[in-house]
């Protein structure tokens, strides 16, 4: 499959208030498709997609949602059983950095909240929705933290692996349905997940790439359909990277690198 998704297909795309998923709502507007935005600032969603529909012919629609409940997922699963077909774009998300024992248990739950549960319950609504009608796809925000355990991002670091392995999963299954699924592992990215993460010391060596870069790559990606997008040459390094290391000399090269000063 290598087509791109056509604009007649509408994206709902969530965390689209800053960083990649605002980006996301451009390049998808410039592409033509109809928008439902999704994340907690309305004021955010609202300027952009007032922006949006006076730059483009499409539709955009603001829907305020906190993901990390089960109440503020609700009406966005209804949402995405009841229209299609979907491109859903589960970007919200973010990190926490510090010793697992030391940070605040329920901001750990409520990472894995969103950055799991919500991810895993959006794609399953959107997924019954568009394997019906043949057509559509998800994209799943991952992380190049998805290849390896991050000491000091322990909760963040396993959530992006879950992100990762189950999208490459579901992206094998649907082979010759008509759907297609990509995880997007981005590397350091300018946003404002540095500040919510609190890994501005470890940013400015890290080659970060801007949003719209990796939004450029994630959206080629996926229209030759492929599973997985690292945006980035120096990003497919650091994903491939960890396979030739042994994961306990790993564990300690990251851990010191990780470490809260
Ligand atoms: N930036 C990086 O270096 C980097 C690298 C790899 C992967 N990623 C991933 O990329 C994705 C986007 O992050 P970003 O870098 O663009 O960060 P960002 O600028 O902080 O954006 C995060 C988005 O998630 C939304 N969000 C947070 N909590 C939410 C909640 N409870 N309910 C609904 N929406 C919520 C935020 O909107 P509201 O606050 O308005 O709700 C915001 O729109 C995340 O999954 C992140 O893990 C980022």
């Amino acid at each position: 499959m290598s087509r791109p998704i056509p604009p007649s297909v509408a994206a709902l795309v969530t965390g689209a208030s800053s960083g990649i998923g605002a980006e996301f709502a451009r390049q998808l507007a410039a592409r033509g498709h109809d928008l439902t935005l999704v994340a907690r600032r309305v004021d955010r969603l609202q300027t952009l997609a007032k922006t949006l529909r006076r730059d483009h012919a499409i539709t955009v629609s603001v829907h305020p949602a906190d993901l990390e409940t089960a109440e503020g997922r609700a009406p966005v699963v209804a949402l995405l059983r009841t229209a299609g077909p979907w491109l859903l774009i589960n970007n919200a998300g973010f990190g926490s950095r510090g010793r697992f024992v030391d940070l605040d248990p329920d901001r750990e739950v409520a990472e894995v909240e969103l950055n799991v549960v919500a991810l895993h319950e959006l794609t399953t609504a959107v997924l019954a929705a568009n394997v019906a009608l043949g057509q559509g796809g998800v994209v799943n925000v991952a992380s190049t933290a998805a290849y390896q355990a991050i000491p000091y991002m322990a909760t963040y670091a396993a959530t992006k692996a879950f992100v990762l392995t189950f999208t490459e999963a579901i992206a094998h299954e649907l082979h010759g349905s008509g759907v297609r699924a990509m995880a997007l592992c981005p590397g350091p990215t300018r946003t404002e997940f540095v500040s919510v993460a609190g890994v501005e010391s470890l940013f400015d060596k890290s080659m970060p790439m801007t949003s719209a870069a990796v939004v450029r790559s994630a959206l080629r990606t996926l229209d030759r359909g492929h599973a997985i997008c690292v945006p980035g040459a120096h990003n497919l390094l650091l994903a491939q990277g960890p396979r030739l290391v042994p994961r306990s000399a790993l564990r300690r090269v990251i851990g010191t690198i990780f470490a809260p000063g």
